[in-house]
């Protein structure tokens, strides 16, 4: 089993200055708040079932493999409909272990249906896809832990509309549900229609399920060992949630950000030199941004808090954004997500009668891009710019697993550091308020006066 790694040696002042970087002092200074921040954590995941739980919750294993199972044998598509925290995970799950031109395998080749995520309410994109499956032969998935989302919600009711109304097929059939135990109207009809539905924990929120059915159901649908990528997060439970702090990888990821945060480097960057893992820096900037971007803290003071995820990936956007982090501003903190075995090498065979290109003949990509990537972070060192490197022997499902934990042990100990709520999300709940006022939808009366009373009705501020 392989373990993933982080490796600081980049932040530190010996590497690249005083001025950017942190001291051993500094890192030992604040190990009393560091150890606050751990009991709390404790208080929480002994008080409620948590994210922390996660790993090691097998209860509804049997239930989950047992409708993958038969969603697998009987669908030749499956389609899930969710946003947020009820999409991200799962698609990163398909893009991080699922072959890259998954859907365009011969069915012989693929053994399992294709996967589509529908997470926008694009209507080019719902309607087109019609052109591409045969929905007769396609299982909806809908993901929505509230049960109410606009974008979830009218996504399903298009769909249930082709379903019955162009095919006239029982919902029912065609139908799966994901969502909370008791809460919300998807819930309400389940019981009615007598959907298949999977239940997330009440306690554990969006951003923080993917190790629920939300992620785990779709990946045993397409035929990923979901027990693996909970062994995977359970090993990085084990190295992370301790008093140990200064020992702890998760803790480690947090402690270093929020030092940094202090220093003026609110820009977060996550950034994989691997294809198969930029869905997981998609995954990790909602979470990142959701659960740290806050108002108020804890005492209710205003603070307007909060770092700025940015995802970028290794090779391709060296030639992108990388001018901009070498010699930019010093507001950026850098994460590399380095694979060390790929499961192809793509060995260069191929040679050209330039000399200048003899250094590119007898060596694969495999090797090239990791040199791309330590080629990086020598230029940031060099330039004193803060980076940091996770190491992953391999992507499978044991390491994707500790990845998905260790941060997400990380956001929740930075949420204590910040001393800010980082399980909650007003803002979206803004947003999903004025969605619902400005679409009509009942007891939002009010709503939508005020908002149309205070929308700028005039052209002042429009250029043509
Ligand atoms: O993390 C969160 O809570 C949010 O991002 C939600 O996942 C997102 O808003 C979708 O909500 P729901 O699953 O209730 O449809």
């Amino acid at each position: 089993m392989h373990n993933i790694y982080l490796d600081y040696s980049n932040i530190m002042t010996d590497v690249i200055g005083d001025k950017h970087g942190i001291t051993s002092k500094e890192l030992e200074s604040f190990k009393a708040t560091y150890l606050k921040a751990h009991h709390k954590l404790v208080k929480q995941r002994d008080s409620d079932f948590m994210f922390f739980n996660l790993p090691t919750f097998k209860d509804d294993l049997d239930e989950i493999k047992k409708t993958a199972g038969f969603i697998r044998d009987k669908f030749e598509n499956v389609v899930l409909l969710g946003i947020g925290g009820s999409a991200l995970g799962p698609f990163s799950i398909f893009k991080a272990l699922m072959h890259p031109y998954y859907n365009n395998l011969s069915a012989e080749k693929r053994r399992g249906p294709k996967f589509y995520v529908m997470d926008n309410v694009d209507p080019d994109y719902i309607e087109q896809l019609e052109d591409v499956i045969d929905f007769t032969k396609t299982a909806f998935l809908v993901i929505t832990k509230s049960g109410s989302t606009a974008e979830t919600i009218s996504s399903f009711m298009y769909m249930l509309g082709i379903m019955k109304d162009k095919y006239d097929l029982n919902p029912g059939n065609h139908f799966f549900f994901i969502t909370d135990p008791k809460k919300g109207k998807l819930r309400e009809l389940a019981f009615e229609w007598q959907v298949k539905t999977l239940s997330i924990p009440p306690e554990v929120g969006g951003r923080f399920s993917v190790l629920t059915p939300v992620g785990l159901l779709p990946a045993a649908i397409l035929g990923i060992d979901i027990e693996e990528m909970l062994d995977g997060a359970a090993k990085m439970d084990n190295a992370s949630f301790k008093e140990d702090v200064l020992n702890s990888p998760a803790y480690m990821f947090a402690i270093i950000h929020w030092l940094l945060l202090k220093k003026g480097k609110p820009i977060h960057v996550l950034f994989p030199y691997a294809n198969s893992l930029y869905s997981i820096a998609d995954w990790f900037s909602q979470l990142w941004a959701e659960s740290l971007g806050k108002k108020t803290d804890l005492d209710n003071n205003e603070v307007f808090a909060g770092p700025t995820p940015v995802k970028t990936l290794g090779a391709t956007d060296q030639h992108s954004q990388v001018q901009l982090y070498v010699e930019g501003p010093f507001d950026k903190v850098f994460t590399f997500m380095e694979v060390e075995y790929f499961n192809k090498k793509a060995e260069i065979t191929g040679k050209l009668p330039f000399e200048d290109f003899q250094y590119l003949e007898n060596t694969n990509m495999e090797t090239l891009l990791n040199t791309e990537k330590k080629a990086t972070e020598i230029a940031l060192t060099e330039n004193n710019r803060p980076n940091l490197t996770i190491k992953i022997p391999k992507v499978t499902p044991y390491t994707v697993g500790q990845l998905f934990y260790l941060f997400e042990l990380a956001t929740a100990f930075a949420g204590s550091l910040m001393n800010i709520n980082p399980y909650d999300q007003p803002g979206v709940e803004h947003g999903k308020i004025a969605t619902y006022a400005l679409m009509g939808r009942k007891g939002y009366e009010d709503k939508k006066e005020e908002i149309l009373k205070n929308a700028d009705k005039s052209n002042k501020y429009i250029v043509k």
